[in-house]
């Protein structure tokens, strides 16, 4: 079933409820480490002098009430000397109630449409590995599970170690 949705690029003044959505994300995905990023990030680096990320939202409404932001996605553009342009999926997040009615692939497909214009390949993502629906979503839509099929792992380099790398010391 498809509900009545708009997604639309989001704007500066939208990055306080997309923050919030940020934390219910995070809560969704039982993360042990916190997302540091406030809504002045958000508002800087995305609609800043040089915008980091885009970001679209799904938005609901109905006669009495006003739209609500209920979903959102964010994406940037780079690029892979595999595949040549590509664009990163950061996150996709709906509500828990708007969930199932055709809302998150709208999302993921405007995503994709945005991504094609730009020429890109591929959209890479990352799913962790005890979310089942999201695992599930993705694949309805064809994603490959590229751990499974190229057995990558994902590697970071937190804060502390970017700075302790960049002033040539060794990790620890
Ligand atoms: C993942 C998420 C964005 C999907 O959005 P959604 O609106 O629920 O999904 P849709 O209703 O658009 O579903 C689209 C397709 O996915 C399939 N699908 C969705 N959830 C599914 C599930 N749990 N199991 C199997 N298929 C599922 C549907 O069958 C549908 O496929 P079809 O149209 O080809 O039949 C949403 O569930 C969500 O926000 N989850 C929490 C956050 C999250 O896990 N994000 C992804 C990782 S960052």
């Amino acid at each position: 079933m498809s509900q009545a949705a708009t997604v639309r690029d989001a704007v500066c003044g939208d990055m306080a409820v997309v923050w919030s959505l940020i934390q219910e994300l995070e809560a969704h995905e039982k993360l042990k480490r916190k997302s540091s990023v406030t809504v002045e990030d958000l508002k800087n680096d995305g609609f800043g002098e040089q915008s980091s990320f885009k970001c679209i939202v799904a938005e609901t409404s109905t006669e009495d009430q006003c739209p609500t932001i209920v979903g959102y996605a964010i994406y940037f553009f780079g690029y892979s000397s595999s595949w040549g342009r590509m664009a990163y999926l950061e996150d996709l997040y709906l509500k828990p109630d708007f969930r199932k009615k055709g809302i998150g692939k709208r999302l993921l497909r405007t995503v994709v449409e945005a991504a094609v214009q730009r020429c890109c390949r591929m959209i890479q993502f990352v799913v962790l590995s005890t979310n089942e629906e999201g695992k599930k979503f993705y694949e309805s839509q064809g994603c490959e599970n590229i751990t499974e099929t190229e057995a990558w792992h994902l590697y970071r380099l937190g804060p502390e170690q970017l700075q302790r790398l960049a002033r040539g010391g060794a990790a620890e």
